[in-house]
C-alpha cells in the first residue's frame, strides 16, 4: 500500500530559545532510519519556526501548531496560511483537540481550516478524537466519523493530509491507548474512508496515532496494520524521540 511511516513532534507552547536549540541538536544528532522509511515532520512554537527551518537536518522537515482559516489581515494574534508558504513552512497541524476544546473549534471550522490550507499549498496534519466520556458512552466511532466527515465535506482531495487519531484522554496523561484500542478505531477509520471517499484515498491516507507515546510503547503501537505512524507530544521534546522515529523499522 505504500504508506510511509509518519512521525510528527509536536512541542505545543513549550520551550526557551535555549531549549529549543538543545532539541534540534539532539535532532540533528541521531540515527535515524532513511527519509524512505520514515518522514519526520517537528512542529515548534510559532516564534521558533524560522530558527528550526534553518538549523534542522534537511530530511526533516517543519509544521505550524495551527493557522487562520482563510487569507490573512486584520485577525490580530493569528498567522495566515500564506505567511507559512511564504516561509517555506511545508506542513501545519489543524483540529487539535486542544484548539477544539479550549479555544472552542467546531467541526465545521476545523474543515474549513483544513480546506483553506490545502488550497494554499500546504499539507495538513488534521486531529480527530474522543474525549473519555464520549469512550464511556460507547459513541468514540459517531465522535471521529463526524470530525473527519466535517474535513472530507470540505476538501477534494486527501493526498497531503495525515489523519492523527488523539483521544482526549490519552494526551498528556501517560495513559497510552491499548494495541487493540488504538487498531480497532484506525481500521474503523480507514473503513470510514472507503465507505465515504474512495477505495484508493483509504489504502494511501496514513493515519496516525497520538497520546502518550514514548520511547517505551512505540514499538507495538507501530507494528499495528492500520497504525501509520505518531503524533507525539511530550516525548517530542525529549532525547527518546530519536526512539520513537526509530519505531518506523
Ligand atoms: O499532539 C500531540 C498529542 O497531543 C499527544 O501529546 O504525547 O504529550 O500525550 P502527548
Amino acid at each position: 500500500m505504500g504508506r510511509k511511516f509518519f512521525v510528527g513532534g509536536n512541542w505545543k507552547c513549550n520551550g526557551t530559545s535555549e531549549e529549543v536549540k538543545k532539541i534540534v541538536s539532539t535532532l540533528n544528532g541521531g540515527q535515524v532510519p532513511s527519509g524512505d522509511v520514515v518522514e519526520v515532520v517537528v512542529s515548534p512554537p510559532f516564534v521558533f519556526i524560522p530558527y528550526v527551518k534553518s538549523e534542522l537536518r534537511s530530511e526533516f522537515h517543519v509544521a505550524a501548531q495551527n493557522c487562520w482559516v482563510k487569507k490573512g489581515g486584520a485577525f490580530t494574534g493569528e498567522i495566515s496560511a500564506e505567511m507559512l508558504v511564504n516561509l517555506g513552512i511545508p506542513w501545519v497541524i489543524i483540529g487539535h483537540s486542544e484548539r477544539r476544546a479550549l479555544f472552542n473549534e467546531s467541526n465545521e471550522f476545523v474543515g474549513d481550516k483544513v480546506a483553506y490550507a490545502l488550497s494554499q499549498g500546504l499539507k495538513v496534519i488534521a486531529c480527530v478524537g474522543e474525549t473519555l466520556e464520549q469512550r464511556d458512552a460507547g459513541t468514540t466511532m459517531q465522535v471521529v466519523a463526524a470530525q473527519t466527515k466535517a474535513i472530507a465535506d470540505k476538501i477534494s482531495s486527501w493526498d497531503n493530509v495525515v489523519l492523527a487519531y488523539e483521544p482526549v484522554w490519552a494526551i498528556g496523561t501517560g495513559k497510552v491507548a491499548t494495541p487493540q484500542q488504538a487498531q480497532e478505531v484506525h481500521a474503523e477509520l480507514r473503513k470510514w474512508l472507503e465507505t465515504n471517499t474512495k477505495a484508493e484515498v483509504a489504502a494511501s491516507t496514513r493515519i496516525i496515532y497520538g497520546g502518550s507515546v514514548n520511547g517505551s510503547n512505540c514499538k507495538e503501537l507501530a507494528a499495528l496494520q492500520d497504525l501509520d505512524g505518531f503524533l507525539v507530544g511530550g516525548a517530542s521534546l525529549k532525547p527518546e524521540f530519536m526512539d520513537i522515529i526509530k519505531a518506523a523499522e
